[in-house]
């Protein structure tokens, strides 16, 4: 089987795709014949030597994959060889195969091709778990989210949208933020030039947000507690903007308020299975029936993974970068 393989850590340099020693399924697991993967910005931290795998995973890339079923493990059931399928990995997923616990793979949604399939499970998983399953986003509650241009921005926009939330996102530049609003952002806030506090405010009666997913942490970590709701929920994600902020009890206690913050790659390979199985019975018939799309910027060959890793540096894409095999 073929994979990229990394010569240490570094820029996207240290990566190229070599002939490695094929794996074959366990107990309870799926062997992939990949189709395509995706590029998440996980992936670059890992390249860079700050995300290493979690205990038993692949040491290779990759968080999600599409493909064809091409051998069970024992004691698979609801599974077949030749099932069309997209995956949630713990890593693997820059390679000609893989193999993953079978509680972790979904069919390839109805109208969405194999390609685009490996552009939805880590987004797909993270954005459900997080603002439905864990901070319980209702229909009638705001939701604000930011980076929406980017790859859980776009899924978590139109998820929110589709199940009736007023949506609000941040993003860097017009071009992207009008693309935010035809995806369904209610309201668009450019990071640089605007408070995302007051407009969330004032986009709310003055009430603030109901649920915020961040992606910045400490250096939004003030600023999103102000624009939170009474009894709103601030889950975070991402620490781009670093992981050590100061938090304000007192303004948290009197909103009665909750900051939280999550990681779906380290989660057990039981609470992942839960993830994939609600995410199949609520998500699927959205993608299904055209409500939510993947967004897919650019597909670029397998061979040419420095350049999506380039192009993910960059941070210029809308939507995610799908490598295909
Ligand atoms: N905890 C978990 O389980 C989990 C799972 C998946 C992803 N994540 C995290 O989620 C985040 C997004 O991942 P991704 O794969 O979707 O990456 P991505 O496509 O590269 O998106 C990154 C986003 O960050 C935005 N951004 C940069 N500076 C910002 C600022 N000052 N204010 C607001 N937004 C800003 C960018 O917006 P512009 O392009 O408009 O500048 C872009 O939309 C990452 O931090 C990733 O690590 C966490």
């Amino acid at each position: 089987m073929r994979a990229v393989v990394a010569d240490g850590a570094g820029g996207p340099e240290v990566l190229s795709v070599q002939e490695v020693p094929d794996i074959e399924p366990g107990p309870g697991e799926v062997a992939i014949e990949v189709a395509a993967t995706a590029v998440n910005r996980a992936d670059t931290l890992q390249r860079q030597g700050f995300y290493p795998p979690p205990p038993g995973a692949s040491e290779t890339i990759g968080l999600e994959c599409s493909g064809t079923i091409s051998a069970l493990g024992d004691g698979v059931e609801g599974w077949a060889v030749g099932d069309e399928v997209c995956a949630l990995l713990a890593g693997g997923g820059y390679a000609s195969r893989v193999v993953v616990p079978a509680g972790q793979v979904l069919p390839v949604p109805a109208g969405v091709d194999l390609v685009h399939a490996a552009a939805l499970p880590e987004v797909a998983c993270t954005v459900w778990s997080n603002v439905f399953m864990v901070a319980g986003l209702k229909p009638e509650e705001s939701f604000l989210v930011h980076g929406g241009a980017g790859g859980i921005g776009t899924f978590a926009i139109q998820l929110a949208h589709a199940l009736g939330s007023q949506v609000l996102t941040t993003g860097g530049t017009a071009d992207k933020l009008a693309f935010c609003a035809g995806l369904g952002a209610d309201v668009t806030i450019n990071y640089h030039d605007d408070d995302f506090v007051e407009v969330a405010k004032s986009a709310t009666d003055g009430a603030g947000v109901d649920v915020i997913l961040d992606n910045m942490g400490a250096s939004y970590l003030g600023r999103n507690v102000s624009a939170l709701a009474t009894e709103g929920r601030l889950v975070v994600i991402g620490m781009q903007g670093g992981s050590k902020g100061e938090l304000d009890l007192g303004k948290l206690l009197t909103k009665r308020a909750a900051v939280i913050a999550t990681s779906l790659r380290g989660r057990p390979v039981e609470g992942k299975a839960a993830i994939v199985a609600s995410v199949l019975e609520h998500v699927w018939p959205l993608v299904a029936d055209g409500s939510i799309r993947p967004i897919v910027e650019q597909t670029l060959p397998l061979e040419e993974v420095r350049r999506a890793h380039e192009l993910m540096d960059a941070g210029s894409h809308t939507g995610k970068i799908v490598l295909t095999l």
